[in-house]
């Protein structure tokens, strides 16, 4: 199934290294519908990551989001929400240089938390997530005609 998928490159490296990573997410069969450079308010961060409400890690996370600018991009691909997951590997970036050194956040990562990269989980989250960020309209696929 053709799906879209929200990408975004954190405050983590977004200052330092988000041209490279954009580099290799266009060398990547990802197809980039929309891409933005902008800083997340508080209030988007928080509701960004709803799911993880009432986390011990859920404060430090929605700050930190919010405290630089960050690259948001919304891919597409064939499977994309999977794809775009096994490209940046495991969350922890350290595990993921245990197990998936040739990953995104094994790359670029730091540890559970600095991890350089983040991508939806689910189609719902996909599209809440593209259409908090980029308005309503971008979360599907052009329907093709034959
Ligand atoms: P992300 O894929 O953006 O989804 C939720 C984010 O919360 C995750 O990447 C990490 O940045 C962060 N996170 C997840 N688990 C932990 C954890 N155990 N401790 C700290 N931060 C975490």
């Amino acid at each position: 199934e053709l799906q879209r998928t929200l990408a975004l490159i954190k405050p983590d490296v977004a200052g330092t290294k988000g041209d490279e990573i954009m580099e290799r997410i266009l060398k990547t069969n990802f197809t980039i519908v929309e891409f933005k450079k902008f800083q997340m308010t508080l209030e988007q961060a928080q509701e960004f990551y709803v799911d993880h409400v009432g986390k011990p890690f859920y404060t430090d996370l929605t700050e930190w989001m919010a405290s630089a600018p960050i690259y948001a991009l919304v891919l597409e691909k064939e499977d994309a929400i999977q794809a775009w997951r096994e490209t940046m590997g495991p969350t922890n970036a350290i595990k993921a240089r245990e197990v998936a050194p040739d990953t995104l956040r094994a790359i670029y990562g730091t540890d559970g938390s600095k991890n350089a990269l983040h991508g939806s989980d689910s189609p719902f989250n996909a599209a809440r997530e593209i259409t908090l960020l980029f308005g309503e309209g971008f979360a599907a696929p052009a329907r093709a005609f034959s």
